[in-house]
C-alpha cells in the first residue's frame, strides 16, 4: 500500500518495485564484475549464410479459402444462436470445424474465465498442455505470471480471459491463420456478450489476427488500436502487450509488459466521456 502522502511517482515507483520483487527480482548486481568495455570490443561474428526464405504466409486479413469459410459459416450461425457465455461455451464444445480439436487438443477445448461483467477482455494465443487439462485459459507457468501482473496492476477482478483459439495447438505451435479464423465467430460473439470497454491482446499472435496486422509485437505493444469485428459494427480500443510466456524467456522486458499494464488501468479508472 502507498504511504500516506505519497505522490503519484512515489506511487508508481512502489507499484513496480513490488512488480519486481513478484517475479523475483530482488537484487541488481551480478555476483562477478562485467568488463562492458572490453565486452564493446569483441568483433561480432560474422552472420551465418542467410537461409531460403521461408513459403509466403497468408497476411493477416486475408479472405478463408472456401473450405475454412464454410466452417467460418457454420461458427458464426452456431455463435449467433448462443445468448449467454455458458451457451457460448456449449457450442464451443460442439463445434468440430476447428482441426485443433482432432489435433493438439487431448481433453477438452478451454474457453474462458474471469468475470462476465469485466470492463477488461484479455485475448492470448492459444491453450497449453495445462489449460487442455483444467479446461481453463492461461493456468499454466505463463498463466501465473499473468496473474501476478494484473493483481500488481490491480486488474484481477476487471478481466474476462480468453484466447484466439479453443483447443491447444499440436506441440503449443502458434495457431495458423486458418485455426483463427474458424474460432473468430466465436471470440467476436464473447466480445458482444460482455461488452468491454478494452482489449488487451496477449502476444504476437493474439495482436496480429485480431488488429489484422504484420508487423510484430515489439512494434505493436503500448500502442492503442481500434478493434472491429468482420461486420465493422463497432469499435473498441485494444492495447497489444508482450505474453507472459516471452517474459519468462526474457525478464528484462517485463519493464515494458509493466509499463503497458499501467496505461491500461489508468484508462480504465479515467471517467468515460458521455457518449
Ligand atoms: N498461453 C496462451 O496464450 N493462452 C493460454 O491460455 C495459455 C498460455
Amino acid at each position: 500500500m502507498a504511504a500516506a502522502g505519497s505522490t503519484g511517482h512515489d506511487r508508481r515507483a512502489e507499484s513496480l518495485l513490488a512488480f519486481w520483487a513478484e517475479a523475483g527480482v530482488d537484487a541488481m548486481l551480478l555476483d562477478a564484475p562485467v568488463d562492458r568495455i572490453a565486452a564493446g570490443r569483441t568483433v561480432p561474428p560474422r552472420p551465418a549464410a542467410r537461409p531460403a526464405a521461408p513459403a509466403a504466409k497468408p497476411a493477416a486479413g486475408a479472405s478463408p479459402s472456401p473450405d475454412v469459410a464454410a466452417r467460418v459459416e457454420d461458427a458464426r450461425r452456431l455463435a449467433a444462436a448462443a445468448a449467454d457465455i455458458p451457451a457460448l461455451a456449449a457450442a464451443i464444445a460442439g463445434f468440430d470445424g476447428c482441426p485443433l480439436k482432432f489435433e493438439g487438443a487431448a481433453r477438452q477445448s478451454v474457453f474462458c474465465r474471469g468475470s462476465v461483467d469485466a470492463p477488461l477482455f484479455v485475448i492470448g494465443e492459444g491453450p497449453g498442455a495445462e489449460e487442455d487439462v483444467q479446461g481453463q485459459p492461461f493456468v499454466g507457468r505463463a498463466g501465473k505470471l499473468l496473474d501476478r501482473m494484473l493483481a500488481a496492476a490491480g486488474l484481477s477482478e476487471r478481466v474476462f480471459i480468453t484466447n484466439t483459439v479453443f483447443w491447444r495447438p499440436p506441440g503449443n505451435r502458434t495457431p495458423v491463420l486458418a485455426e483463427q479464423q474458424v474460432c473468430a465467430p466465436f471470440l467476436e460473439r464473447a466480445i458482444e456478450l460482455i461488452s468491454p470497454r478494452f482489449l488487451l491482446l496477449v502476444g504476437g499472435a493474439s495482436a496480429k489476427s485480431m488488429l489484422r496486422r504484420e508487423e510484430g509485437i515489439l512494434s505493436l505493444r503500448g500502442r492503442w488500436f481500434e478493434w472491429r469485428p468482420a461486420d465493422g459494427a463497432r469499435e473498441i480500443p485494444a492495447l497489444p502487450t508482450l505474453h507472459p510466456a516471452f517474459l519468462l524467456r526474457q525478464p528484462a522486458a517485463k519493464k515494458r509488459a509493466w509499463s503497458d499494464l499501467l496505461t491500461l488501468a489508468e484508462r480504465l479508472d479515467r471517467p468515460e466521456r458521455p457518449a
